[in-house]
């Protein structure tokens, strides 16, 4: 049931609020201040050298995301690929490790073969899956339940914040059983996830401003976004949405790389949407921007306040988020992300819900 939304998809991205602060229910313990996982892990963390994910599509940048948050907080070097290629790549695995997979449907035929490969070399299989009842969830050692309910749109969104909520509180737990953070910052963190929930709330007010910069997407060939650490996988989203939903062409690049290629496309008519909460990289991508915008590029940019000030260039339009921590900030940024691809593919009046050529689990190569 669509209740009083237009489509699946804006429904499933207004529910979003509700079901990641129902994931946080089942991943932390609020009064404690602590990650505490509704399942037991039965490898350990500790004795990982390394650990292996791969996953398809929106799962496969939830994974690129969770990278940095496991590298950074765990201090565990993680190995990610798109399926179907690490399926192929007779990548050799470490003894004893722990492979990952993250799938919304549990039913992605390369998702799937590549669980198969892990565990034909004895790795320790965890599997962070939406449908429990799911061939991937069957075959795993341990499953991540994502609790992100149904998920009907063939474009995810929900379960996309879901994935990363769960895989933040993976990578805290890691973090804590690895020694690698102190019970004050692990209760920080976990003040930090808490108050996720209340901070998509207010993104979500931003939908009457993203509606009218749709107007504008929507008569471009050609979007470009950029973003820098775990803005980056934030960026490769965001294309992935809008060419999914609204057949614009969009491509998402780490904004470092801009001037190894891309900024050859830059002129008077591309759009460059520009994904930087005022972090530690701030300043990076805003020199970034200044080279975009010296070339005639028509920036948009999410940010929060500080970096609205700080960017150093009128952008054609701002988002301008909530002030939140930066660690888990994707999990918020997510949302515009998903409400600029819905709005545009709207005004275009195209069939968002069932894309053309797409099906909502991909279960043949
Ligand atoms: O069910 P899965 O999470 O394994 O699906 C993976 C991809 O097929 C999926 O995320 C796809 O990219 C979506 N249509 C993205 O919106």
């Amino acid at each position: 049931e669509k209740g009083n939304h237009r489509h699946f998809m804006a429904k499933e991205i207004y529910e979003q609020p509700e079901v990641v602060g129902h994931t946080l229910t089942q991943y932390l313990d609020m009064v404690a201040g602590k990650v505490r996982l509704p399942f037991e892990a039965k490898f350990d963390w500790q004795a990982l050298s390394r650990l292996s994910v791969s996953a398809c599509g929106t799962a496969y940048y939830a994974g690129l995301t969770a990278k940095y948050w496991f590298e950074k907080l765990a201090r565990l070097p993680v190995e990610i690929d798109v399926a179907s290629e690490f399926r192929y790549r007779e990548a050799p695995l470490p003894k004893d490790g722990l492979a990952l997979f993250v799938s919304q449907s549990g039913e992605t035929a390369d998702t799937l073969a590549c669980l198969r490969y892990a565990r034909q070399e004895q790795q320790h299989v965890l599997s962070v899956v939406n449908v429990t009842t799911s061939t991937i969830a069957r075959e795993s050692d341990v499953v991540a339940p994502t609790l992100a309910g149904p998920e009907i749109g063939v474009a995810s969104t929900k379960a996309f914040t879901c994935q990363l909520t769960t895989l933040a509180c993976l990578a805290l737990a890691a973090a804590r059983a690895r020694g690698a953070i102190t019970a004050e910052d692990e209760a920080r963190h976990v003040q930090n996830l808490i108050a996720l929930p209340g901070l998509m709330a207010k993104a979500l007010e931003l939908e009457p401003q993203i509606e009218a910069l749709a107007r504008e997407l929507s008569k471009a060939r050609d979007v470009l976004y950029l973003g820098r650490g775990t803005s980056f996988p934030m960026a490769l989203e965001g294309a992935l949405k809008l060419k999914e939903i609204s057949y614009i062409h969009a491509e998402g690049y780490p904004a470092g790389e801009l001037k190894h290629g891309p900024i050859a496309l830059i002129d008077e008519a591309m759009p460059v949407i520009v994904i930087a909460p005022h972090d530690a990289l701030f300043e990076k991508t805003a020199s970034n921007m200044q080279e975009v915008a010296a070339r005639g590029g028509r920036i948009i940019l999410i940010t929060d306040a500080r970096g609205a000030a700080e960017c150093g260039i009128t952008p054609e339009a701002t988002i301008v988020m909530p002030d939140m921590d930066p660690l888990f900030a994707p999990i918020v940024y997510a949302l515009p992300i998903q409400m600029i691809a819905y709005q545009t593919a709207v005004f275009m009046g195209k069939d968002v819900d069932q894309p053309r050529n797409l099906a909502k689990s991909v279960t043949v190569e």
